[in-house]
C-alpha cells in the first residue's frame, strides 16, 4: 500500500478527532465522506445509526439480535459529549461486527436513560442478549478499543498495511 495514502488517511482521522467539538451536527457526514474517499478500504464501514428512544428499546429487546450492540448516549448541547461522536464512529468501523447506535438526549424520555443506568453524558454501553456493560474510564479511542476487546473478545479491524498499531498509536498521543 502506498505510504503517502496511509499518512494522508491518518492525518484525516486525527484531524477529525481534534476538530470534532466544532463539528457536532455534521460530523457523521464528514466521517462517512472521509471513509468513502479512501478506495483501498475493502470492507464497508457503517457509521453509527442515530436512533430515538423507541427504536433503541425495540432494538435491544429484539430476540433476533445476536452479537453485541454498542450504544452511545450523548447530548448535542455539550461539546465534550459531542466530541465523543467521531470517536464512536471510529469504533464503529474498527469493530464492524458490533452494531453501533447513538442516541441524543432530546430524542428519548429521561426514563430511557435511567433504565440503562445512564446518569451522565456521554456514556457508552455494550449490550448482548445476556448482559449490559457500561464503560467507565478515559474517553479516548485507545482505552475504548481495549474495553471493546475485553467485552466482546473481538480484535479491531486492521486497515493499515496489516499494522494495527498504527491507528492506535496515532490516536493515543495527542
Ligand atoms: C454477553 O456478554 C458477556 C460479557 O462479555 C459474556 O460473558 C456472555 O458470554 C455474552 N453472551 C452471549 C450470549 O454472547
Ligand atoms: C507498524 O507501525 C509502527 C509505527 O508506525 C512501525 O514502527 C512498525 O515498524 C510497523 N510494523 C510493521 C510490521 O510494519
Amino acid at each position: 500500500m502506498d505510504k503517502s495514502v496511509i499518512f494522508l488517511y491518518i492525518t484525516t482521522l486525527a484531524s477529525l478527532l481534534v476538530s470534532s467539538s466544532a463539528l457536532c451536527p455534521h460530523e457523521s457526514e464528514i466521517f462517512r465522506y472521509s471513509l468513502q474517499s479512501q478506495s483501498h478500504i475493502s470492507i464497508s464501514p457503517y457509521p453509527p445509526l442515530k436512533v430515538d428512544g423507541n427504536f433503541l428499546e425495540r432494538a435491544l429487546a429484539s430476540k433476533q439480535r445476536t452479537g453485541y450492540t454498542a450504544v452511545l448516549f450523548y447530548a448535542s448541547w455539550c461539546p465534550f459529549s459531542c466530541s465523543m461522536y467521531p470517536t464512536f464512529g471510529m469504533l464503529s468501523f474498527m469493530f464492524p461486527q458490533v452494531e453501533h447506535l447513538a442516541i441524543e438526549q432530546s430524542s428519548a424520555l429521561p426514563s430511557v436513560f435511567s433504565r440503562y443506568g445512564i446518569h451522565s453524558l456521554p456514556s457508552i454501553l455494550i449490550v448482548n442478549q445476556t448482559s449490559r456493560v457500561r464503560y467507565h474510564g478515559q474517553k479516548d479511542l485507545y482505552s475504548l478499543v481495549q474495553f471493546y476487546q475485553t467485552i466482546t473478545g473481538l480484535e479491531p479491524v486492521q486497515y493499515f498495511d496489516g499494522n494495527q498499531s498504527v491507528i492506535l498509536k496515532v490516536v493515543k498521543s495527542p
